[in-house]
């Protein structure tokens, strides 16, 4: 897994997303002086936001046991049931992607969500029959960029819905101060708030340029990261002023010299630039959203006139 040892595991030393954290502090609190287990929980927003760190922070805040699985990785009822039926009471099951859960499996969950049981059919046609296994209660945790693409009746039976945010520039800047403490290298105040800047407001990306910062730090410099180096370090990354990188240079450049600035359907802009359209859609559209460099239309998408402005095109002014 991803880095562990920058993870914070106490909900006190997470930083930012402070409406996330006001409410969680609350319902773990209610749920140890009830001593019951913490209602299901969904955790939804864009990758790299810290949602698997927040599951294991419930599990520790908690003091129970987590267990991570993902969607994809559940494929038959049998692979849920050995999963939850070795769970301890009040134990956190965290299930990342559950969006892309199959459907099949959606239906057993149900159960073990509301009344901590499983059906299981056992053998096959006139042989087979269903038994009913009882577990003890559990929270399950689940993840998602989108809450959108979770069917209705999965996404009421989580009880607490917590949406992650992009962090702003004070908190990432927060953030890298804090990772570069445990990597145990010197930064600038301004270095670090130069690295948050372009990190696209997510914590996944603050951490990864500050790694590549470092080594660039211990190469060419003294190992202590400046502004100066951190500039040029970026630079190098080919990582932009604003955070965007060259997949967000392609698409941008693809939307305003292919397609005249849109509206372009998802799918063409995928396929004009090589990527997935679940990769443009879940990773680098929101951000480009966010900063108003895209819009979505009910034709498709359209580059804005600050995107045009920023990559160095003169805005067709609509007459
Ligand atoms: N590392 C990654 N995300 C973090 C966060 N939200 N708070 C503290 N450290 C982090």
């Amino acid at each position: 897994q991803f880095e562990l040892s920058l993870r914070p595991s106490k909900i006190s030393q997470y930083i930012g997303q402070q409406k996330v954290k006001d409410n969680l502090t609350i319902f773990i609190e209610a749920a140890k002086l009830r001593q019951e287990s913490l209602d299901h929980v969904l955790l939804y927003g864009p990758p790299g936001l810290g949602k698997t760190t927040l599951a294991a922070i419930i599990a520790n805040e908690m003091d129970v046991n987590i267990r991570l699985t993902s969607g994809p990785a559940i494929e038959r009822p049998g692979d849920l049931a050995a999963i939850v039926s070795s769970l301890q009471p009040g134990d956190v099951l965290f299930i990342d992607e559950i969006h892309r859960l199959p459907r099949a499996i959606e239906e057993v969950l149900y159960p073990a969500m509301e009344d901590f049981c499983l059906d299981i059919v056992v053998g096959k046609g006139p042989e087979a029959r269903s038994i009913r296994l009882d577990l003890p209660p559990f929270t399950l945790v689940g993840a998602t960029t989108r809450a959108g693409s979770l069917s209705a009746p999965l996404r009421d039976r989580f009880g607490v819905l917590l949406r992650l945010e992009y962090y702003d520039e004070n908190a990432l800047t927060e953030i890298v101060i804090r990772s570069s403490k445990l990597f145990d290298v010197e930064i600038d105040h301004l270095a670090a708030r130069e690295i948050a800047k372009r990190s696209r407001g997510t914590p996944r990306i603050a951490n990864r340029l500050l790694k590549r910062v470092r080594d660039y730090a211990q190469v060419i410099g003294d190992g202590s990261i400046t502004l100066a180096l951190a500039n040029q370090a970026l630079e190098l990354l080919q990582v932009d002023p604003q955070g965007l990188d060259h997949i967000d240079h392609k698409l941008m450049i693809s939307m305003i010299e292919s397609f005249r600035g849109g509206p372009v359907g998802l799918d063409t802009l995928a396929a004009s630039i090589g990527e997935e359209r679940i990769t443009i859609e879940d990773v680098y559209e929101p951000y480009l959203l966010q900063i108003g460099f895209i819009q979505r239309t009910p034709r498709g998408r359209v580059a804005t006139k600050i995107a045009y402005e920023h990559f160095g095109y003169t805005y067709p002014e609509q007459t």
